[in-house]
């Protein structure tokens, strides 16, 4: 990110020096996908790339955003906000639920910018709506408490911007670490922060194709999965063991919900196993759960789509490639793959040219470091 040109933007629009600088991340998924919302569990990491905010604290409770990319302003009141339909709606909602949760807000003029590609499963809304909570904590001067602040961008994203999203992308943009991935189980929300094996790039296969009818097709999923919860007689499928399942589903669970139900079940204990091989630095095993998972959301969960399955097939070709999967919600968007550190530049030309040769379409294929979570910028 150039840090200058944002400080000049915001000098230049505003006629004044910006005071303070923040960030967060987007992320992706290394694995436990769709088990955010069945109480499971996932292990995203920040991206290095990001939304950034520079700002200077107002004295009235107005709160004024210049987006760089849009090349476009919007402001709302604290006092009286409204709804909208515009992009500014994902900062007001973020205002709206921190003074719900009991906050005393000031105003700011900011200008915004950011390189989380948006719609490609790399969680560009999440990173939106935790450099604006972060944003708001320092110039109205509160600690920042990740978790808390996760929690209430989902319910912001839910309720204001209309969103079913679980709580993984936001805890992802507010509590990772540097050189971790983050593991979390979605009931209790505890986390652990995982080193990344040595020796491994982490690489973001973008196939370029962007999520249509997402949510109907989101949605659909959350009521399948809760739909065979009931069937079982659990809050929730993360409740269920793989051995349970194999015994009871045949006896009269519909298959659709069946289906759903295995990819959600295997992939709790994916993640769980995922978290183990990486605390070992056993990249080969972390490569094959990758690859089961992939296929699984693939077969029973339904969310990939063409771009994806060759996305994936062009990155297991190349034999510096531990595995690879969809990441995200899916129906398009990016993959992931665990790749030979010392092969990445080679990965990363032999696939961006296997998938236009078999697609017809350019893939954006880039290594990728594991971020911090939610920061304010210090020169
Ligand atoms: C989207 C949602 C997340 C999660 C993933 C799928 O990114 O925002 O809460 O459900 O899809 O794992």
């Amino acid at each position: 990110m150039n840090i200058q040109h944002l400080k000049q933007s915001f000098a230049s629009y505003f006629n004044s020096e910006s005071e303070i600088i923040v960030r967060a991340p987007g992320r992706v998924n290394l694995i436990g996908e769709h088990t955010d919302y069945n109480d499971g569990f996932v292990l995203p990491m920040a991206i290095d790339r990001a939304v950034w905010l520079a700002l200077r604290p107002r004295d009235d409770k107005t709160v004024r955003i210049f987006s760089l990319d849009l090349e476009t302003d919007s402001a709302f009141e604290l006092n009286s906000l409204a709804k909208g339909n515009d992009w500014i709606e994902y900062p007001k909602s973020i205002a709206y639920e921190l003074m719900k949760a009991g906050y005393e807000l000031c105003g700011f003029d900011a200008v915004m910018t950011g390189d989380v590609p948006r719609g490609a499963g790399l969680s560009s809304s999440a990173a939106v709506e935790l450099a604006v909570a972060r944003a708001f904590a320092e110039v109205s001067g509160f600690a920042w408490d990740a978790p808390k602040m996760a929690k209430l961008s989902q319910k912001a994203e839910n309720e204001w911007v209309g969103v079913n999203c679980g709580i993984m992308d936001q805890m992802a943009s507010a509590a990772c670490k540097e050189g971790h991935a983050l593991f979390l189980d979605c009931r209790s929300l505890e986390i652990q922060h995982a080193p990344l094996p040595k020796s491994v790039s982490i690489v973001i296969l973008d196939t370029s194709t962007r999520r249509g009818l997402v949510d109907s097709a989101y949605n659909e999923r959350r009521s399948q999965c809760e739909e065979a919860a009931r069937w079982f007689g659990v809050k929730a499928l993360r409740d269920v063991s793989v051995e349970e399942f194999n015994k009871r589903s045949k006896d009269g669970l519909n298959e659709l919900a069946a289906k759903r139900a295995r990819h959600i079940v295997t992939e709790n204990t994916r993640v769980l196993e995922a978290l183990e091989v990486m605390k070992a630095g056993n990249v080969k095993r972390l490569g094959e759960l990758f690859i089961a998972s992939h296929n699984s959301l693939r077969d029973d969960f339904e969310v990939t789509n063409e771009a994806l399955n060759v996305m994936v097939d062009c990155a297991l070709e190349q034999k510096s490639c531990y595995g690879a999967r969809m990441t995200g919600a899916g129906f398009g968007g990016c993959a992931v793959a665990l790749v030979k550190e010392e092969n990445a530049t080679e990965f990363v030309n032999a696939v961006s040219v296997a998938y236009r040769q078999r697609s017809n379409m350019e893939a954006a294929v880039y290594v990728c470091k594991a971020s911090e979570g939610a920061s304010l910028f210090c020169e």
